[in-house]
């Protein structure tokens, strides 16, 4: 059997996972591949760190140069993560004509094209599955088995932490605060969870696949991004009552050439297979104009599954020509050129939640400036009466509408001497 070179670029999370299957599946992924891959080096910062793996201690190296410099290594996996030096290292090993497999969502929405311009004028492969929703085979269903279509939408749940702690806050009724707890304490979220709950990460997810399913360029800063944490729990069950779910959806459409991107709390109908996503899972549903509707679902995040996605990207180079030139071109986001849509431009549907002051009058005060505003109202809740001249909360949700027009209306709503505070607007999706 033929033998090939291969190094990690890191051994946490992910490369520990690429490693436990590399030993699990050796005869399957020998038969597949038709090579005998043979993990030669892994890069580390602590050659002392006790990993609980058992792997031969001459493997471990501190010093990039080791893998640089082999010229039988053929595959560098970086799975190190973070901007620098996982950018260097890997232009440096396109440089030296070794294929690249990476899981870094982060780089590569934020340096992506450098890297496949580099890529492509070294004839060298670069893949990347595992950079969104881990284990789920997003990035090369959208790159090879839907490219006869025009993607029209695609809505994702592409962050585990975030879709744990609204699960959470739905079946256990916690509040936002425990549930991140407890997200900790199960190793879902870091101890400085605002990559996740502030939506960053979804956000250089959402790049990454608005790209990708659209062949163009995409700046982070192209993506409207919005966390959970205002979900209350009354958010959470006003929408039980409405019958919708809260999930942190990535959201992208295209009208006429024009691209709408947005990361945002978003009420989901119950009855929607989003709507059923629990716990740390992740889902991706999409429309393409030949396929129809199509959802994806799965792990997101963890050793096994995340090490799933890099082990099939190594599998893929490998059966590709992994000793030659690579013909088939790495960019395929400078196909066409889209213009992005503002937030403002956006037509939605909307939950709005207000305290105001319980007194005769003060409903029709609102709705008066939602109609002059162009927002038609298709429901208020407000839930048991108290004292007049009380605080009470009142719940709107809106007919479909403009952002802008919404905007207009809360500027409105605020100059009512009756509306002390607008708590929260979450925006509905109904597909
Ligand atoms: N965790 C997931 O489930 C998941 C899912 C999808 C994608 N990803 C992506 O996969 C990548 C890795 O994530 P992870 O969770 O495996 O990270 P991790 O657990 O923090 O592991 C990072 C590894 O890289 C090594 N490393 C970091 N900086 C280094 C440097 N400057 N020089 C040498 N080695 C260095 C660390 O070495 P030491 O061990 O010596 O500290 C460690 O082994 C990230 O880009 C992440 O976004 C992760």
């Amino acid at each position: 059997m033929k033998k090939v070179k291969i190094a990690l670029l890191g051994l946490g999370n992910v490369g520990t996972g690429v490693w436990k299957i590399f030993q699990m599946n050796k005869d399957e992924i020998e038969k597949r591949s038709g090579y005998e891959v043979k993990i030669s080096k892994i890069l580390v910062r602590d050659k002392k760190k006790n990993r609980g793996l058992d792997i031969p201690e001459e493997l471990i190296t501190t010093n990039f140069k080791d893998i640089l410099e082999d010229d039988e290594i053929k595959v560098v996996v970086e799975v190190m993560g973070g901007i620098e030096p996982a950018k260097s290292y890997i232009l440096s090993a396109i440089k030296n004509k070794k294929h690249i497999v990476t899981a870094n969502k982060m780089l590569l929405a934020t340096r992506g094209d450098e890297l496949f311009k580099e890529a492509d004028e070294n004839g060298v492969m670069f893949r990347y599955e595992a950079s969104v929703a881990g284990g789920i085979p997003i990035i090369n269903g959208i790159n090879e088995s839907l490219t006869a279509n025009k993607i029209e939408n695609l809505y994702g749940i592409v962050n585990g932490t975030t879709n744990y702690i609204l699960s959470k806050m739905d079946l256990e009724k916690v509040n936002f605060k425990t549930a991140l707890k407890e997200a900790q304490v199960k190793g879902y979220a870091e101890a400085d969870p605002t990559s996740d709950v502030d939506g960053y990460d979804s956000q250089y997810k959402l790049a990454i696949l608005a790209a990708l399913s659209f062949g163009t360029q995409v700046d982070v800063s192209n993506v409207y991004r919005e966390g959970i944490t205002n979900i209350s729990s009354l958010d959470i069950e006003y929408a039980r009552e409405l019958g919708y779910k809260i999930k942190l959806l990535a959201i992208v459409k295209n009208h006429d050439n024009k691209l709408e991107l947005r990361v945002h709390p978003t009420m989901v109908p119950e009855e929607h297979p989003l709507g059923a996503v629990y716990d740390s899972f992740n889902a991706i549903f999409l429309k393409g104009n030949a396929v129809g509707e199509l959802m994806f679902y799965g792990r997101g995040a963890g050793d096994l599954p995340t090490g799933s996605a890099v082990v099939s990207d190594i599998i893929a180079i490998i059966k590709e020509d992994v000793e030659g030139e690579n013909k088939i071109p790495v960019v395929k986001n400078n196909l066409w050129k889209k213009e992005f849509k503002e937030m403002s431009e956006v037509t939605c549907r909307y939950y709005i939640r207000a305290t105001v002051i319980d007194e005769p009058g003060v409903l029709g005060e609102i709705t008066k400036v939602f109609g002059e505003n162009k927002v038609s109202l298709r429901s208020v809740i407000q839930r048991g009466r108290r004292h007049s001249g009380q605080y009470v909360t009142l719940v709107f949700e809106t007919y479909l509408t403009k952002e802008t027009n919404i905007i207009s209306s809360i500027d409105s709503l605020y100059e009512l001497k009756s509306v002390n505070k607008i708590d929260n607007l979450i925006r509905i999706e109904e597909f």
